[in-house]
C-alpha cells in the first residue's frame, strides 16, 4: 500500500483534541500528516515528519477533514426554480412542491435518476465533501422508493429511507392507508436497502404519532431512526426524536427552551440546514442557543430541488457564520465532526490517527477562508479513502 506525506501544511485542523493545540479542533501549524490508501498514520510538526513513498508540499494551504454532509435528498428528477423565484417575491414555502418532484421522479428513467445524482455528488465532492448521506422520498411507492435507494447505494453507505416524506396525491383521502403501506410492504422492500429511516414530521407532512409509528416499525426491521422536525412549525417532534434516540433531528428551525433542554441531555445531534432558510427566505435556527446549551450541532446542505438546491458545504459554513452567529471554528467542526456524530461514525470527520484519510486541501492559508471568501473555489483538492 502506498504511503504519502503531506508537508508544510500552513494550518491543519484535525478535530482531535489530543493533537496539536489541544483545542476541540486540534490545530497544528506548519504541520504534516502521513496516510495510506485508507487511513491517517501519523500527525505532527512538519519538521518531524517521517518519510513516505510520496511527498506532497502543502505550503500556503490549510487542510481540513473532509466534510460530512449528513442530510441530502440527491435522488430526484426535474427542478423547481420557478418556486424559488416566487418565494423571493414573497410566496411562503410549505412543502407543497414536493408533489411536483414526486411526479417528475416517477416519470424519470433509472438512468436519468442515476445521472442527476452522480452530477450532484460530483459537485459536493469538488467542494470537499467526502461522506454524503442520501435519502429516498421522491417516489413514494414501494417500487419507486426501492429504486431510489438502489441509486443512492451506488454512491454511499449512508442511505436513508424517507418513504414518509409526504402523503402522495393518490392517498390524499386515505392517509391511514399510506401509513399502513409505509409500515408493511414498502418497509419490507426498503429496509434491506437502507441503513436509516427518516420521517418529515411537520405541518402538512406527518404528525408526531404517525412518525412514531413509522420509525418504531422501521427500527424493528433494522433501520436506525432520524427525523426532519420543526422546519415549518413548532411541534413535539424534537421530543419524539429524543424519545426514539434518533441519531439526528434535522432543521430545528423552531425550538423552545424545553426542546433545547431535551437535546442537551440526549445523544441526538441537532442538524441545521441553513441552505433551506436561505432558499425559502425563512428565519434561521437558533444555533447559538443550541451550542451554548451544549447540544451537538451538525451542518449539512439538505440538497434537494425545492427548499435548498445547495451543493456547497463552504456556502453552508458561510451562512452559518454570517446568519447564525456561529464562529468559523464552530461551523467547521459542525460540518465535519458534527456530521460524523449525526451519522454515529467515529472513523470520519476528524484526522486523528486511524481515521479515514478523507480531507480537503484548501487554496488558502487558513480554514477561515471557507467563510471569508463566499462563492469562491477555496477547496483545491478533495481526497476520499472510499474513492481512491
Ligand atoms: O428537507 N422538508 C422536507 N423535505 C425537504 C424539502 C423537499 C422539497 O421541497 O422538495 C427538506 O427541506
Ligand atoms: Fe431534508
Amino acid at each position: 500500500m502506498t504511503t504519502r506525506v503531506l508537508k508544510h501544511i500552513s494550518e491543519l485542523t484535525t478535530n482531535d483534541p489530543s493533537l496539536g493545540d489541544e483545542s476541540a479542533l486540534g490545530r497544528l501549524f506548519d504541520a504534516a500528516f502521513v496516510f495510506d490508501d485508507d487511513q491517517v498514520l501519523w500527525v505532527g510538526p512538519s519538521s518531524d515528519a517521517p518519510d513516505a513513498d510520496e511527498e506532497i508540499d502543502a505550503r500556503d494551504c490549510a487542510v481540513v477533514p473532509g466534510f460530512v454532509d449528513s442530510h441530502t435528498h440527491l435522488v430526484f428528477a426535474g427542478e423547481r426554480s420557478d418556486e424559488f423565484e416566487a418565494r423571493m417575491a414573497g410566496v411562503h414555502y410549505d412543502g407543497g412542491g414536493i408533489a411536483r418532484t414526486v411526479s417528475a421522479s416517477r416519470a424519470a428513467s433509472l438512468d436519468d435518476l442515476r445521472r442527476g445524482t452522480q452530477k450532484r455528488i460530483a459537485e459536493l465532492f469538488t467542494g470537499g465533501v467526502t461522506t454524503v448521506e442520501i435519502k429516498s422520498g421522491y417516489e413514494l411507492t414501494t417500487e419507486g422508493e426501492s429504486r431510489e435507494l438502489e441509486v443512492a447505494r451506488e454512491f454511499s453507505d449512508e442511505v436513508t429511507w424517507l418513504g414518509a416524506h409526504v402523503v402522495p396525491p393518490e392517498f390524499t383521502n386515505n392517509r391511514e392507508g399510506y401509513v399502513e403501506l409505509l409500515k408493511s410492504s414498502m418497509l419490507d422492500a426498503c429496509a434491506p436497502l437502507a441503513k436509516w429511516a427518516d420521517v418529515f414530521c411537520d405541518r402538512g407532512a406527518f404528525s408526531v404519532d404517525e412518525a412514531r409509528e413509522v420509525l418504531t416499525c422501521a427500527r424493528a426491521k433494522g433501520l436506525a431512526p432520524r427525523l426532519h422536525a420543526n422546519q415549518l412549525a413548532h411541534s413535539g417532534a424534537i421530543a419524539l426524536a429524543v424519545e426514539l434516540d434518533c441519531a439526528s433531528v434535522d432543521h430545528c428551525t423552531y425550538l423552545d427552551d424545553h426542546d433545547i433542554d431535551l437535546l442537551s441531555a440526549s445523544a441526538t445531534v441537532a442538524t441545521l440546514l441553513p441552505g433551506a432558510e436561505f432558499s425559502t427566505r425563512s428565519p434561521y435556527p437558533s444555533a447559538r442557543r443550541l451550542l451554548d446549551a451544549g447540544v451537538a450541532v451538525a451542518l449539512a446542505t439538505d440538497c434537494n430541488p425545492g427548499s435548498s438546491y445547495v451543493t456547497s458545504m463552504a456556502f453552508v459554513i458561510a451562512l452559518a457564520v454570517r446568519e447564525m452567529a456561529m464562529s468559523v471554528d464552530e461551523a467547521l467542526f459542525a460540518s465535519t465532526k458534527g456530521g460524523a456524530l449525526a451519522l454515529r461514525r467515529g472513523d470520519i470527520g476528524h484526522l486523528g490517527i486511524g481515521a479515514c484519510a478523507d480531507f480537503a486541501i484548501l487554496d488558502a492559508p487558513r480554514a477561515a477562508h471557507l467563510a471569508y471568501r463566499p462563492g469562491g473555489n477555496v477547496v483545491a483538492t478533495t481526497r476520499s479513502s472510499s474513492r481512491d
